[in-house]
């Protein structure tokens, strides 16, 4: 490899730094405004003891192959049956991520005559399985649930056969709002068509038990749900839930479950503790449902623009450069907050992503907002 081939790579990353949109990796440090360990269970002594304890088990540390080959473990089964029984899911199916588990479904399931209706601030990594799918994909404004009805209407008048798959996320990970999924049950129900919803940021936290907002639904069969396990769960991996031929079809169809080392059982065995922290502690989600309403009122108090009402607060400031230097600031400052840019939010709309977790207490939340709001002006002025 000559330095000539590496040029063409070189003058990208000048291109992004000249549109502020460069990013590099930057350690954890100082208070944790930024992570989705909603629960604070990432560094629980429960966890880690259930670790030691499935280690002493003899639970091993890797699967040694595919699900499909010998990496299927008794710790990934009992997982995904306790799962299925906690989120009164007729099946789960583990992932290694919610990327993979996203790309699974969208990739794997819709098939050629149907269509996936998707809300344009879906996650990236439900892009990805879409732009892997063989149905052509619409999006749709966010959260208008005329024009998905509306985009149904005109491909099943321009001959759509199959059917629509609408795909959105029950609690959007970077404005904090939710999803009207009554509603949009209801189109899925009137087309025949299914609902996929990513509850990536409201599993643990919201729903009876932190079951997620779609179980509200009442859990149809045409109602596909995914649980990342690496956010308020504070593990890592994905557990799709929904019907078992779906499941069953993931297993035989999926291309990144099946050809792909099974994640860790050790990891199984510790998300199966988090699952039951949250049947045992709902103080957790109690405590936490406190702090975010304390941090939805101080943001509103301290910078004047509505608050999300969830643990997700965007404090949108436009340009890409300027998130970039009040997070700075911010951090020098003590608090761990980043710019979130384009691509992973539209263009024009650079943010702080502010999130609330059981890692914080309402002092650090005034002190955090009120630093908010004097950065702001600084760059103002
Ligand atoms: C809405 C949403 N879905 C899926 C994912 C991917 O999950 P994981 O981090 O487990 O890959 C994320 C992670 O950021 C997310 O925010």
């Amino acid at each position: 490899m000559t330095s000539n081939s590496l040029a063409a790579y070189e003058r990208k990353l000048a291109g992004l730094d000249r549109k502020g949109r460069s990013r590099s990796l930057i350690a954890a440090s100082g208070i944790d405004f930024t992570s989705n360990d909603y629960l604070g269970l990432a560094q629980s002594p429960r966890l880690e003891a259930s670790l030691r304890d499935a280690l002493d088990r003899g639970v091993p540390v890797g699967a040694g192959g595919s699900r499909l080959l010998r990496g299927n473990h008794t710790e990934h089964e009992a997982l995904e049956s306790e799962a299925a029984a906690y989120f009164k899911a007729a099946r789960a199916l583990y992932f290694g991520s919610g990327y993979a588990a996203n790309v699974a479904l969208f990739s794997t399931l819709p098939k050629r005559d149907d269509i996936i209706v998707h809300d344009a601030l879906i996650h990236a990594s439900a892009h990805e399985g879409i732009a892997a799918s063989r149905a052509p994909s619409v999006a749709t404004m966010h959260n208008d649930i005329n024009a998905v009805a509306d985009a149904i209407q005109r491909w099943r008048r321009a001959g759509g056969t199959g059917r629509p798959w609408i795909a959105v996320e029950s609690l959007y990970s970077m404005d904090g709002d939710r999803a009207p999924l009554r509603e949009l049950m209801g189109i899925a129900n009137q087309h025949d068509g299914f609902l996929v919803v990513d509850e990536a940021h409201a599993t643990g936290f919201f729903g009876q038990g932190g079951r997620g907002l779609a179980d509200c639904l009442g859990h149809p069969e045409n109602c596909i749900t995914l649980h990342t396990c690496g956010k308020a769960l504070g593990v890592s991996g994905a557990l799709v839930m929904g019907p078992a031929i779906i499941c069953n079809f993931l297993i035989n169809r999926a291309r990144n479950f099946i050809y792909s080392t099974a994640p860790s059982p050790l990891v199984a065995a510790t998300v199966r503790e988090a699952l039951k922290i949250l049947a045992d502690e709902p103080e957790r989600r109690d405590r936490l449902a406190a702090l975010v309403t304390f941090a939805n009122e101080e943001m509103e108090a301290a910078i004047g623009t509505p608050p999300s009402g969830s643990q997700i607060l965007p404090v949108v400031v436009g340009d890409n450069r300027r998130a970039v230097r009040i997070a700075e600031r911010l951090r020098s400052d003590g608090f761990d907050v980043r710019p979130i840019r384009p691509p992973t939010v539209p263009e024009g709309t650079a943010r702080l992503r502010i999130s609330i977790t059981l890692n914080v207490d309402e002092a650090a939340i005034s002190r955090l907002f009120e630093r908010v709001a004097v950065s702001m002006l600084e760059e103002q002025g």
